[in-house]
């Protein structure tokens, strides 16, 4: 029952102290994140996986490229294991190295080397390894506006990798002109412009989050239509137009922060993933609050992390077993480092 299971967690939490550390990511299930140390969005688990020394075991409730990411934070003593190894994210093997390194000495080739590679966290350590080693680094939603600033500083184009929303969105934030972004779509190795070449200021990969993708200018339109009075906040991943239209948009932590801040009685549409907006419905009764998408986005790879697979890699660790470690080769983890770093060190 859920009940023994849950019994059982708290046991192995007890008995494992402090040797055993848990982040879960805000679009984990309650089931899972009601275990978690510490919670957050993908820069704070970033964080807290940097600061902590003591946790022989992280096992670490979120998807693939976070459980790297920690891995590459924490030293080599400290393992970090991955719950349900099927828990990936559609949006980080939209940019696999193979297509990016076919693509950088085009983009070379075309803009010599005017360019800094910026990847969004949520990609592999192959491709957080590229944008390191070519002087780029990484960005989440939290911290893309002052890294593309940053950027820029560096260089007078920007490569955005693996989400063409983020980038689109952000960029667009910060003054560059819609026409002055080309999408690289990695599929026909082509970039998409119309216009002067030379006009071009951000490189966009053609990729994208397919739970953020779901929220369309329809459902805006819907509920203005229908709900005048109800204001739509939405995460950055979701297209350009829907951000536009929207009132608010930011990251996780952002969404989070602004409802909770909210007077009673305001009314939210959210366009972020199901998990965390039932969350937030939860924790705000006094607030009107639906999802953007009336059919609800749930992240599928999130939610392999299930209580049953939870339990299963804890009781792995109690019995002195390690199960679905992720390991990135130290090759991987010296360039991917550098890159991580120079976000942590501007977050
Ligand atoms: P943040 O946690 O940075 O907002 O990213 C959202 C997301 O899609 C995580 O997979
Ligand atoms: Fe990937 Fe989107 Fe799921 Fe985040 S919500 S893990 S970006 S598919």
């Amino acid at each position: 029952s859920v009940e023994a299971m849950e019994a059982r967690v708290r046991e192995i939490k007890e008995k494992l102290g402090d040797r055993l550390f848990i982040p879960g990511h805000h679009y984990q299930k309650d089931e899972v994140i009601q275990f978690a140390d510490a919670t957050g969005d993908s820069l704070q688990l970033a964080q807290v996986a940097a600061k902590n020394k003591q946790a022989e075991y992280i096992v670490f409730c979120g998807v693939h490229f976070m459980a790297e990411t920690a891995d590459i934070l924490t030293s080599d003593e400290q393992k970090v294991i991955l719950p349900d190894m099927r828990a990936g994210c559609s949006m980080a093997d939209m940019a696999e190295l193979a297509q990016v390194e076919r693509a950088w000495p085009m983009l070379q080739e075309l803009f010599g080397d005017t360019i800094l590679p910026l990847t969004y966290v949520n990609s592999t350590a192959a491709i957080k390894a590229f944008v390191g080693r070519n002087g780029g680094a990484t960005v989440t939603s939290s911290n893309a506006d002052k890294m593309v600033a940053w950027a820029f500083t560096q260089k007078e184009r920007i490569f955005f990798l693996p989400d063409q929303h983020l980038g689109r969105n952000t960029a667009y934030k910060l003054g560059v002109a819609l026409e002055k972004m080309a999408v690289w779509d990695p599929l026909t190795d082509t970039l998409q412009y119309e216009g002067d070449i030379n006009e071009v200021k951000v490189i966009l990969w053609k990729g994208h989050c397919s739970v953020h993708e779901n929220f369309t200018v329809k459902h805006i339109e819907h509920i203005r239509q229908t709900k005048p009075d109800m204001n739509i906040i939405v995460h950055p991943e979701c297209s350009w137009e829907v951000v536009q239209q929207s009132d608010y948009a930011g990251s996780t932590k952002y969404i989070i922060e602004t409802i909770r801040n909210a007077p009673a009685g305001s009314k939210w549409a959210i366009g972020t993933e199901m998990n965390l907006v039932n969350r937030l419905i939860q924790q705000h009764p006094d607030k009107e609050i639906i999802s953007l998408n009336p059919y609800m986005c749930p992240c599928l790879t999130m939610n392999r992390i299930d209580l049953p697979h939870f339990l299963w890699a804890l009781e792995s660790l109690e019995q002195g077993k390690i199960i679905n470690q992720i390991t990135v080769p130290a090759s991987i983890a010296a360039d991917a480092v550098k890159a991580l770093e120079r976000m942590l060190a501007r977050a």
